[in-house]
């Protein structure tokens, strides 16, 4: 007698993975390049979170044995984004962040691969905002502040999510905002199999992301956390970015007139249609969000860090005590102090001159002024053009890895393995991306490249 199999093309309750280390609980989740399971964790008896590599439409399961395998597109390019998602779960797991999901386990299995997480326990900002409405202004800060924060970090780090939404913020019950569901196989998904406009989050994804070959950038995310704020204030999805073009988009403050001023003006700001009007760094969304503009900041900040101790220290004990003698002990004290204070003046003035004017430069330094990116070597591949000096004396082989570094820089993964051992061993290099599609040349960039080329 044959049982019938199972109808469904996801893993049943009970199924066990990873030598029965993971139990399957239930489904939560089907996206488009993944399925999203909770299950529990033998031993530690704790809830994680499993996701598996199921590209939606091109996968089927063996439902006898679990087995995945591609489904219209060759086992080359489905074993090939099955490796892009273990490498983006890799980046993922060097990732710390007290606002970033942990990826704490990684492993292949029914020919396919999983990533596990610990399970957050709490609700998504998009069911938060179904089930009670637009959030009250400080309680979405809250929560938008710590995603910034997230992706601030990940940004220096040059890796962009390209999901921010509702759907992939979860809060807890201590109120803390987690992001989840960073993805690169998306990038697959999007450019190889599907039309683009089917797996774009509309409302929350700009126009940049509706072509492969627009270049992508923090501002590509900043759009998203704008468009996130803008749901979670009026409780309304904002327009799509492609309907943008012909029409115009309510403002917040026209959906909901309770939004302060500062929130409106920064939200209309994050969600320009185009990149170059938004603004360029996460920090400097949230100077805007926070009423903070870059001068303020930097003469708020000086003022705030010149003498706090010396104030609190000296006003205290004369505005505390009453009696004559007290007051005078008091008078006594400020004295001591400002003459304390003076003599480390002076020993910053002369010895410490260095470090006080670094920190001091660090503390007021506006987001514009800070250097975008880290780099450990002469070039500034990205924003200076090279010159035929830089390039006349150069061996064959310092010009190829020169050449390479340009790609490197955006993270792309290659494929000799001499290229592959010199970018590993660099602390800037983030392997992110086997697309080269993925990869957005500058025009200096273009430029140095095709110089590059002159000399090799
Ligand atoms: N670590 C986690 N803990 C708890 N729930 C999670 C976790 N990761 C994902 N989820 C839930 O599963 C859903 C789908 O996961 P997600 O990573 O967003 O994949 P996708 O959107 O591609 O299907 C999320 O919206 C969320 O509700
Ligand atoms: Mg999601």
């Amino acid at each position: 007698m044959q049982t019938e199999p199972p109808k469904t093309n996801h893993l049943q309750p009970g199924m066990q993975l990873s030598g029965g280390k993971y139990t399957i609980e239930k489904k939560i989740g089907e996206g488009g390049f993944s399925i999203t399971y909770r299950a529990m964790q033998s031993g530690l008896n704790r809830a994680v979170c499993i996701k598996e590599y199921f590209p939606a439409g091109h996968s089927m399961r063996d439902t006898a044995h679990y087995t995945v395998y591609p489904q219209g597109i060759d086992d080359a390019l489905f074993e090939k984004y099955r490796q892009a998602f273990r490498k983006e779960a890799e980046t993922l797991a060097s990732l710390q962040h007290p606002s970033i999901v942990e990826v704490i386990d990684i492993f292949d299995e029914n020919n396919t691969s999983y990533m596990v997480m610990p399970f957050v326990e709490g609700r998504t900002l998009q069911q938060m905002v179904e089930q009670q409405g637009p959030l009250p202004y400080p309680e979405a800060v809250n929560y938008i502040a710590q995603v910034a924060d997230a992706v601030a970090y990940i940004h220096q780090r040059h890796i962009l999510h390209r999901d921010i939404k509702p759907d992939n913020v979860i809060i807890t019950a201590e109120y803390r905002a987690i992001l989840i569901d960073f993805g690169s196989a998306r990038e697959f998904v999007n450019d190889k199999t599907q039309a683009h406009t089917s797996i774009l989050t509309h409302g929350y994804a700009p126009t940049e992301q509706y072509s492969t070959t627009s270049r992508k950038g923090s501002y590509t995310d900043i759009y998203a956390i704008g468009a996130t704020l803008y749901f979670v204030l009026t409780g309304t999805v904002p327009m799509d970015a492609a309907a943008r073009m012909s029409e115009e988009m309510p403002d917040p403050r026209s959906v909901n007139p309770a939004i302060p001023d500062e929130a409106n003006r920064t939200i209309i700001k994050a969600m320009q249609m185009k990149a170059i009007d938004r603004h360029q760094t996460v920090e400097e969304f949230m100077d805007d969000l926070r009423n903070i503009r870059p001068s303020q900041a930097a003469t708020a900040t000086t003022s705030d860090t010149a003498v706090p101790s010396r104030q609190v220290a000296a006003a205290n004990p004369v505005t505390s005590v009453t009696d004559n003698k007290q007051s005078k002990a008091g008078l006594y004290i400020v004295l001591g102090i400002v003459a304390v204070a003076i003599v480390v003046a002076l020993i910053l003035a002369l010895g410490g001159r260095t470090t006080a004017v670094d920190s001091h430069t660090e503390t007021i330094a506006s987001p514009a002024e800070q250097a975008p990116t880290p780099t450990d070597d002469s070039y500034n591949l990205d924003s200076q053009k090279l010159t035929d000096e830089d390039l006349r004396y150069m061996s064959k082989h310092e010009l190829r890895l020169l050449r390479n570094e340009i790609f490197a820089r955006h993270g792309y993964i290659f494929k000799s393995r001499d290229l592959q051992e010199h970018f590993n061993s660099k602390s800037w290099y983030h392997p992110i991306t086997t697309s080269t599609y993925d990869v957005h040349l500058n025009s200096i960039e273009q430029y140095n490249i095709n110089l590059i080329k002159q000399y090799e």
